[in-house]
């Protein structure tokens, strides 16, 4: 993908679903004892992951006019093959908790990246609750035998991981008792407030603890996806680093666990609104208004991105950095060795990217230091193969002096399929 440098952002859009939500959702519908219907589902490929693993293991999913119908009151089957969790995550640590509370043997198994990503932080609690999981090394593919009657445990995370959360509260559901966990940070909170919103109670505590009472079954319904906010974040980020835009999202998904990047951006000067907030089974929704120009220098405590912050911020550090090269005084990132972790080694790609682009950067074993404002110029950029890195160095590539070139840029549809599609149709030049 060639990029060439842009003027402004203009226009009005609607994006498709969530991501985090939808992997959630669709494992709701499966599990719900009522007939469920999705709307806005995501069009990310990791989340046809989690759906053909759930049609793997005999769950009915029926695709109609943009909606998933899903019947209730399904069983979960052994799969005959391996469930391909392709390279979400999400999909193979969520769903482990699905299956460790269930009386039945699955492999999970992923593409190259995902078989490099550490599991022990799921196969741990996983396994306290009674479910046998092997793998190679801590890592994919996961062979899991469920638990017959899977025991509640309370355990504390020893990473700030919603997906972990996420598996232990799956698996909870059908544990008899007291399922707890504690979190040493705040993560994205998608599964208690869905749970929530399908009527099983989960209740969160100043403690940072969050419980649930076993056995209990989740009411299906209906649910119309909040548009993604983590894919809103490049548009917005273009947005304000590009003097005269306008740009409106509707219907996004405004989860303070996950908007926090509006915050930072506010911080550091950007003009964003955030209005017609209303919720969507307990997730709250609303519309985004950002217009272009960042002026002032931040407060240097505003520069430091560090500690309990993190993980709200997660998934758009690579963007945060890349905005970072604009900001007068720069930035700095840090406790985030988790990004070492993901699609890619985070710090490390998006160092090197940073570097190509003619930016001032210092990778810390935690973090990032960004100096700042920079003049990127158009450079030959590598994805290694992560669509965050992909769409994060796009933004970078508006602003830049000269084109650029995204190798890798396929990976987008990770999570965001019609990120270049909609980047063009913005895009003034
Ligand atoms: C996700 C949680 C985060 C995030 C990932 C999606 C989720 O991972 O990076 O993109 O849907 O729960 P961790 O929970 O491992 O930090």
């Amino acid at each position: 993908m060639k990029l060439a440098p842009a003027h402004r952002i203009h226009g009005r859009i609607r994006l498709p679903g969530d991501k985090s939500i939808s992997h959630r959702a669709a494992l709701i519908a499966a599990l719900a004892q009522d007939p469920s219907e999705i709307s806005n589902f995501s069009t990310a490929r990791d989340c046809s992951s989690t759906l053909s693993c759930l049609r793997e293991l005999g769950v009915s999913i029926e695709q109609q006019n943009g909606k998933l119908r899903f019947p209730g009151n399904q069983k979960l089957r052994t799969p005959r093959e391996p469930l391909d969790c392709g390279n979400s995550g999400s999909t193979m640590r969520i769903l482990a908790g699905v299956l460790a509370g269930h009386d039945l043997a699955a492999e999970l198994i992923g593409d190259e990246s995902l078989s490099s990503r550490p599991m022990r932080r799921i196969i741990e609690p996983l396994e306290l609750m009674g479910a046998r999981i092997e793998a190679t090394d801590g890592r994919p593919p996961l062979k899991i035998r469920g638990a017959r009657e899977p025991h509640a445990i309370t355990y504390k995370l020893p990473v700030a991981s919603a997906q972990v959360k996420s598996a232990i509260l799956f698996a909870g559901l059908n544990a008899a008792g007291r399922t707890t966990v504690i979190e040493s940070s705040p993560s994205r909170d998608h599964t208690e407030r869905l749970f929530n919103g399908f009527g099983v109670r989960v209740d969160t505590s100043s403690d940072l603890s969050v419980t649930l009472n076993g056995p209990a079954r989740l009411d299906g319904g209906g649910i119309t996806i909040p548009g993604d906010v983590s894919s809103a974040a490049f548009f917005v980020a273009a947005a304000m680093l590009l003097p005269e835009s306008d740009l409106v999202i509707e219907g996004v998904g405004l989860n303070p666990t996950r908007a926090a990047f509006l915050n930072v951006f506010r911080s550091w000067g950007a003009d964003i609104s955030e209005t017609d907030l209303e919720t969507e089974r307990k997730e709250p929704v609303g519309t985004i208004e950002v217009r272009g120009g960042v002026e002032a220098k931040p407060r240097d405590v505003d520069r430091i991105l560090s500690g309990a912050m993190i993980p709200s911020l997660i998934d758009e550090l690579p963007l945060l950095a890349v905005v970072g090269t604009q900001i007068k005084g720069g930035i700095e990132i840090r406790d985030a060795a988790e990004l070492r972790l993901k699609e890619s080694d985070r710090l490390a790609t998006t160092a090197r990217n940073l570097r190509a682009m003619g930016a001032d950067v210092e990778e810390l074993s935690d973090g990032i230091r960004v100096f700042g404002p920079t003049q990127l110029r158009g450079a030959l950029i590598d994805a290694h193969g992560d669509h965050r890195i992909a769409m994060a160095f796009s933004v970078a590539a508006l602003v830049a002096q000269g084109e650029s070139e995204i190798r890798g840029s396929e990976s987008a549809a990770v999570s965001f399929p019609e990120f270049f599609a909609l980047l063009h149709s913005l895009t003034q030049r």
